[in-house]
């Protein structure tokens, strides 16, 4: 779904192309605290839960357009470790949606090539929700295209913790842990660390999501709701970190 053939572009490619966007220069990893949701319902005399339906139909489509661009790795925040500090029926509502987003996409997901992955604590979800994902993992395992991972009962600070304990269980000496070590027992250590991180709806901050693997990673916040965001946007975020120089704590 990227580039039919080297030096053919797809109408995604070419409106990216347009807006300034070097399509040899993307990030590889881009992730995405999806927010705004309830915000945008509100503003228009709507349920929360509506918001969030509406937040579902954007990443549809952000989905296939970052596929189309050429990137090659999407995470998105779908729910945090700490959401379900929410009323009781916006977080049975949000589990339904997220289940039926996972059954209700999976064919298309896997005739776009798209290989799914989730991130989170699936022990402490709804079994069946655990189940569709575990579904969509499976089937789309040998995929080759874009790399889906989504976070459901993430939280960052759990992730680490995660990773400590299988330290501590495999009897791992205190002197033989390293960075490279707590990286390679995340969950899912072989994606490469996210290079851009969106976050829409305005608020300036990590919420508790990729906190390790997002400690060089360019920050782009959009005052857009998640339900608004769209092509444009992804467009202009991409656009913008490419002006951005990354020194990683060298010089440039
Ligand atoms: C983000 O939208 C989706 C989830 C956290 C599940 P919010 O529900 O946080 O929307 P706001 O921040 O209340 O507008
Ligand atoms: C982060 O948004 C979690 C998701 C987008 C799933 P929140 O709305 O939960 O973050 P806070 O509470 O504003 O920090
Ligand atoms: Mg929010």
């Amino acid at each position: 779904m990227a580039a039919l053939e080297p030096g053919i572009l797809n109408s995604t490619q070419q409106l990216a192309a347009s807006r300034g966007v070097d399509l040899d220069a993307l990030p590889e990893h881009v992730a995405i605290i999806m927010d705004g949701n309830g915000r945008w319902a509100k503003s228009r005399g709507l349920a929360r839960l509506l918001g969030h339906r509406e937040g579902y139909k954007t990443l549809r489509g952000v989905l296939l357009n970052a596929s189309e661009l050429g990137i090659r790795h999407l995470t998105v925040y779908a729910f945090s470790a700490e959401n379900w500090r929410r009323p009781q029926d916006e977080v049975d509502g949000l589990m339904k949606l997220i289940e039926r987003a996972a059954r209700d996409e999976l064919a298309v997901m896997h005739r776009n090539n798209v290989r799914v992955r989730v991130a989170g604590r699936m022990d402490e979800v709804p079994a069946s929700l655990r189940q569709a994902l575990l579904d969509g993992i499976e089937t789309t395992r040998d995929n080759t295209g874009i790399t889906f991972t989504l976070a459901v009962n993430y939280g960052g600070r759990a992730e680490i913790v995660d990773a400590i304990r299988r330290l501590v269980e495999s009897g791992t000496p205190a002197s033989e842990i390293t960075e490279e070590l707590v990286s390679r027992n995340l969950y899912n250590p072989d994606l490469p660390e996210p290079d851009l991180m969106i976050r829409t709806a305005g608020e300036m901050r990590w919420s508790n999501f990729l906190i390790w693997q997002a400690a060089y990673a360019e920050l782009f916040v959009t005052p857009v709701a998640w339900p608004d965001f769209g092509l444009d946007q992804l467009v202009e975020a991409v656009a913008t970190y490419q002006q951005r120089v990354r020194k990683f704590g060298g010089l440039a």
